[in-house]
């Protein structure tokens, strides 16, 4: 899918469907005025035989609308009180309904329409959230690929101002991210391995100026004492890759934000095997990763003004006559020590590590990113992110981030009671807290390794993929974090 401004008059832009919207049916307003007059008002008088599209949120496919060069119209009604919300889902529903014409290319003209919030650059980004939501797709393991939509053309005319500009570069450099994030997300543990996903990082570099990729391989992580990585690893014949990927985009002086992926590329649960409804699914558990990934690729489009840093800890869980068991005592490179009594909690085990490594970056903030816990499934579902914090600023921003960006995320308490529950009789703490608050006892954990500067910790274990649906990668909190970036 490949984004382009077009001067040319709205009515002149040739494509399969164009769409546009108004606040309302009775008078229409903007591009839909503009096409009413175009068509010889053969949009209002369609419009007028349709009662149904008077309720806001209704659409309608009209084919064919004379004097334009778009083969059809596909007109939104998104009410007088419309927000990014209710026009995301109306979007969202005319492009499922349109994409069984398999279009190739539509032009996507709503963003002079008026949001309660009064947010014209909001729909911009929105909208191509939703365009990619309905077009991506992954075939690249089928024999047979599916038709694509190829092109989203925007107007570019006196409304495209030098703010909706910049929005609609960051809507571009946001859905190419989210493409690449759920590419990764979706690609098999065969494929999607640690070295393939350092092998994208190194990739990365080549590619784009200001940008440099650290590999740290199992001989430096030993030399490190990245004992608690190393455990979850010993398992797996595939060797496990720290990636540290740094995006320069100011002085070298200024402190870097620094991002953190969990980058299990599968999680069987190790000796502690997951039964098969579990299992399935677990390729997605190095989301947090392919976020990352999202996330420094979109810094390197737009050139983000920031120095930002990007750590992975790429790493397999698998039983094996060398797998790490319940009960073992490891030691981090915090030198912590840990007892394991669970291998399925390795996620904790592979990131604790990648955060004190963090610490030699002097980070403004760092914000680490994992399908930690099933326990974000039922406390906050498949809406929102949860969001833990040593410092109340930074969960803030987070939290308004998707506010604003309608990816939403939510913040949970880390009390200091919390951590008693992972206290152990044998080393300095466990690596499971028990029954009761399972989200919040694994962020307990990781706090105990974030203590030398800012951190907030986002369980997208809900989030970032359809678990239990048809187990596709959602690319969230991409949009969140592209967000907080861009108010900084
Ligand atoms: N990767 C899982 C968490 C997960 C579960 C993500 C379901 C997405 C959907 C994680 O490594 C895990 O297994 N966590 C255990 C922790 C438990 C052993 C304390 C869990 O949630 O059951
Ligand atoms: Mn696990
Ligand atoms: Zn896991």
């Amino acid at each position: 899918m490949k984004y382009q401004l077009k001067t040319a008059a709205i009515q002149n832009i040739p494509c399969d469907f164009l769409i546009i919207a108004s606040n309302n049916t009775k008078t229409l307003t903007g591009y839909a005025k503009e096409i009413d007059a175009q068509s010889g008002n053969h949009l209002s008088q369609s419009i007028k035989a349709l009662p149904h599209l008077s309720k806001p949120g209704r659409f309608a496919v009209l084919q064919p609308v004379p004097g334009i060069k778009a083969t059809g119209v596909v007109f939104l009604n998104v009410g007088k009180k419309a927000t990014q919300d209710s026009l995301a889902k109306c979007l969202k529903k005319a492009l499922i309904n349109i994409k069984t014409f398999q279009p190739k290319n539509i032009t996507l003209a709503i963003h002079d329409v008026e949001l309660e919030e009064g947010k014209a650059d909001r729909i911009i980004k929105r909208s191509a959230e939703v365009i990619n939501t309905v077009f991506y797709c992954f075939d690249e393991h089928k024999t047979k690929k599916s038709p694509r939509l190829a092109t989203i053309f925007v107007p570019s005319d006196k409304r495209m101002t030098n703010k909706l500009k910049l929005a609609f570069k960051q809507a571009i450099a946001l859905a190419n991210a989210m493409s690449f994030t759920k590419d990764l997300s979706n690609s098999p543990s065969n494929f999607c391995t640690p070295t393939y996903l350092a092998k994208q990082a190194k990739r990365m570099a080549k590619e784009n100026t200001k940008f440099k990729t650290t590999i740290v391989d199992e001989a430096e992580m030993k030399k490190l004492g990245m004992g608690a990585l190393l455990a979850v690893s010993q398992g797996s014949k595939e060797p496990a890759k720290l990636i540290v990927m740094m995006h320069q985009g100011a002085e070298k002086s200024k402190k870097p934000y620094v991002f953190v992926g969990k980058g299990v590329t599968f999680d069987t649960g190790g000796i502690n095997a997951k039964g098969p409804d579990a299992m399935v699914g677990m390729k997605y558990d190095m989301c947090g990763a392919a976020t990352v990934f999202g996330v420094m690729q979109a810094a390197a489009e737009l050139k983000l003004p920031h120095n930002i840093i990007g750590i992975v800890s790429a790493v397999e869980n698998m039983p094996d006559g060398a797998a790490y068991k319940p009960e073992d005592v490891i030691t981090s490179m915090s030198g912590q020590t840990i007892e394991v009594l669970n291998t399925d909690a390795e996620g904790r085990l592979a990131l604790c590590d990648a955060l004190t490594y963090a610490e030699r970056f002097k980070p403004k903030a760092v914000v680490d990113l994992a399908t930690l816990t099933g326990a974000m499934l039922v406390s906050l579902g498949k809406v929102a992110t949860g969001v833990f914090t040593n410092h109340q600023p930074l969960a803030d921003d987070l939290v308004k981030a998707g506010m604003t960006s309608g990816d939403k995320a939510w913040q949970l308490p880390l009390f200091d009671e919390y951590q008693e529950l992972i206290e152990s009789p044998f080393a300095d703490m466990q690596n499971i807290g028990g029954k009761l608050a399972g989200s919040i006892t694994a962020a307990c954990f990781l706090e105990r390794f974030a203590k030398k500067y800012h951190w907030a910790h986002m369980d997208i274990a809900g989030t970032s993929s359809n678990w239990g649906g048809n187990r596709t990668s959602t690319a969230r909190p991409l949009p969140l974090l592209l967000e907080y970036l861009f108010q900084k």
